[in-house]
C-alpha cells in the first residue's frame, strides 16, 4: 500500500553536503508554509521560525554549533525555536499570570517546533532539497539568542540546513520493527533479540561505509553517548529565559 508520500518519508537520509545552488524565494515560502501548518498542542502555536540565507550569520552559527561547516555551507538554515513570548503578551493583555513553571510548558514548546521542523524537512525533500538537522544550536544558546535577538520566553529546539545535495549517501538502518513498534502492550521480551539483531546491522554498515576503520555496534555507541551527562548548562539557560521557575518572570 506504498504511496509517493510514504516513499518519501521511507528514504530519509540527513545530507550534510550542499551544491552552490540557491533555493528559490517561492521554495522557501512553500516550506514556511508547511512548517506553519504543523499540528500544535492547544493551539499554543509555541515556536518561531528564524530563517538565515545571510552568510557571516551562517558562519557564526556554524561554529556556535561546534563548527558544523554544512550550517555554513547550505544555502538556507532555518533555527526552529519554542516560542512563549507571544503567549506572554497575550497573558499580558489579559492579566492573566503566564505559566510556565513546569517540564510540560518545555515540552510543549520543543514539541510544537519539532513538528514544525519535520513538517518544512519534508516539504524541502518533495523540492528534491535536502537537509539534516542541527541540535548543536544547543550547544551555545546565549550566544544564539544573542546573535538572533532571540526574546526572553523563547529557546533554540533545532536547527535545519536545507539546500541541494551533493552527496547521496546510503540509508542509515533503524532499529528493527520488533524493537520499536508494540501491539497492544509493551513486549518487553523482544527488545535484547532486537538489539543483538540491530548491532550486528549497524557494525556492517560502518564496516562498509568507513572500510573497515570503524566497526562500532549500535548499543556500543548509545552506552558511550549516554555515560556523560549532556548539554548541562540548557537547566540555567531555560531558567534565564524564564522557563523552569516556580514563579512567572516580571
Ligand atoms: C533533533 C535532531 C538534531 C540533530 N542534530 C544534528 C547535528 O547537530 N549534527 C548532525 O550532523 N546531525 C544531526 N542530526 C541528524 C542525526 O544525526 C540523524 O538524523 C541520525 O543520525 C540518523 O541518520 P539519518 O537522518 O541519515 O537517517 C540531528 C537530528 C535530529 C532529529
Amino acid at each position: 500500500m506504498k504511496n509517493e508520500m510514504t516513499e518519501l518519508l521511507q528514504s530519509h537520509r540527513s545530507i550534510r553536503a550542499f551544491t552552490s545552488e540557491k533555493v528559490s524565494k517561492g521554495m522557501i515560502k512553500e516550506i514556511i508554509e508547511s512548517g506553519r501548518w504543523a499540528p500544535t498542542s492547544h493551539h499554543v502555536q509555541a515556536y518561531s521560525i528564524v530563517v538565515v540565507t545571510d552568510q557571516q550569520k551562517k558562519d557564526t552559527l556554524s561554529e556556535l554549533c561546534g563548527s558544523q561547516k554544512y550550517v555554513a555551507d547550505c544555502p538556507v538554515f532555518f533555527v526552529i525555536c519554542a516560542d512563549y513570548n507571544r503567549l506572554k503578551k497575550a497573558s499580558d493583555k489579559h492579566g492573566a499570570p503566564l505559566e510556565v513553571g513546569g517540564i510540560e510548558q518545555v515540552l510543549v514548546g520543543a514539541v510544537d517546533a519539532a513538528l514544525v521542523a519535520e513538517n518544512m524537512f519534508i516539504a524541502a525533500r518533495s523540492y528534491g532539497l535536502g537537509g539534516v538537522m542541527i541540535g548543536g544550536i544547543r550547544n551555545l544558546p546565549d550566544q544564539v539568542s544573542e546573535l538572533l535577538d532571540l526574546p526572553d520566553y523563547t529557546f533554540p529546539v533545532m536547527g535545519l540546513c536545507i539546500g541541494y545535495p551533493a552527496q547521496n549517501p546510503d540509508q542509515k538502518p533503524r532499529l528493527p520493527k520488533a524493537g520499536a513498534v508494540h501491539y497492544e502492550t509493551y513486549h518487553h521480551d523482544q527488545i535484547t533479540a532486537s538489539l543483538e539483531q540491530y548491532d550486528k546491522e549497524m557494525k556492517q554498515y560502518y564496516t562498509e561505509r568507513t572500510n573497515g576503520t570503524r566497526k562500532t555496534t549500535w548499543t556500543e555507541m548509545m552506552a558511550a553517548h549516554h555515560s556523560t551527562p549532556k548539554r548541562a548548562h540548557l537547566d540555567q539557560f531555560l531558567k534565564n529565559q524564564g522557563f523552569l521557575h516556580s514563579d512567572t518572570k516580571d
